[in-house]
């Protein structure tokens, strides 16, 4: 079982630029939310309501003012921040005393997951998740900007990056970790990237037998949001599902509503405080739904 979340929403995000020089890359409208709004979905979606949210120090104040202490979404939100960009394992070693002696899930603040059944795979996972390492396969056209699971008949490797490998079965943004990974993190030595891998770690999982490894399969979608064209495409996708089903993805408050976690007159506050907008309609239109 896993209670606690991570939100890795630090980094340069300098493949955004030059909007990035002044907000985090996290803030940027994806459809008609910030994309943060994505990654926080899927932990509250996976009932994961206490969560470590890690950011840049330029980009606190902005992230307190959209979220808060997640009281709005009938979760609670912790702030930490990451001076420079370490690496993803930093996450661990930064949130030591918030995994304490507990299970966590990191989720990559600028990824983006979608599927019929998909929270219902996930969720399975993470009921029984007990010890080692949960990650999650997707399969990708361009391998060689992500982590890669490369197979053969010698096992499994991990790769970051290849710029040549058969593989097509890309690493998510998404991991379950047992509390050992605090102190594994702070083993890892930086790679020539001078970062800290995500790889090197799942290596030491895998070392050790303790990694499962899971397939999203065809039916799910999984996008990430590394440069512009990647939002703008993303953007496109949300675009025709919400208009298509008018239903919206991500949105915070329905999520908190409809599993009873805020009242019906924080929402209406929600509301006022957004002001004209489609989202605020959109919750309206939830409001009415329920009466
Ligand atoms: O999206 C999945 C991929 O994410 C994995 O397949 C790769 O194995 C993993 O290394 C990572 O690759 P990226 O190149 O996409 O990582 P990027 O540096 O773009 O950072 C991903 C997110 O984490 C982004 O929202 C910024 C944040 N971040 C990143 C680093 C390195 C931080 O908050 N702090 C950091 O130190």
């Amino acid at each position: 079982m896993i209670k606690k979340g991570i939100i890795l929403a630090g980094g340069e995000g300098s493949r955004v630029g030059p909007s990035t020089k002044a907000i985090s890359k996290h803030l940027i409208p994806l459809g008609d939310k910030p994309i943060i709004f994505y990654s926080l979905s899927i932990l509250m979606l996976l009932n994961i309501k206490n969560i470590l949210l890690i950011v840049k120090k330029q980009d606190q104040a902005s992230f307190k003012k959209l979220l808060g202490n997640g009281k709005n979404f009938g979760i609670k939100i912790k702030y930490i921040i990451q001076k420079k960009p370490k690496g993803l394992p930093d996450a661990f070693i930064l949130g030591k005393k918030f995994i304490k002696n507990d299970n966590v899930a990191l989720i990559l603040g600028d990824n983006f997951f979608h599927g019929q059944g998909l929270i219902e795979f996930l969720n399975n996972a993470l009921k029984n998740f007990n010890f080692g390492a949960s990650v999650f396969s997707y399969n990708v056209k361009n391998p060689s900007a992500y982590g890669v699971i490369e197979q053969n008949i010698k096992g499994i490797k991990f790769v970051e990056k290849p710029i040549k490998t058969k593989s097509k079965k890309a690493i998510t943004g998404l991991y379950f970790f047992d509390n050992n990974v605090s102190k594994l993190s702070s083993k890892l030595r930086k790679s020539k990237r001078g970062e800290l891998e995500i790889i090197d770690l799942l290596k030491l999982y895998l070392k050790d037998k303790k990694i499962k490894i899971k397939d999203l399969g065809r039916g799910s979608t999984w996008l990430d949001t590394g440069t512009s064209k990647d939002i703008l495409k993303a953007g496109n996708y949300i675009e025709i599902i919400e208009e298509r089903q008018n239903q919206k993805i991500a949105c915070l408050e329905e999520i908190a509503f409809k599993k009873k976690w805020i009242s019906r007159k924080l929402v209406k506050s929600r509301i006022k405080y957004y002001g004209k907008s489609e989202y605020s309609n959109y919750l309206e239109e939830i409001l009415n739904d329920d009466k």
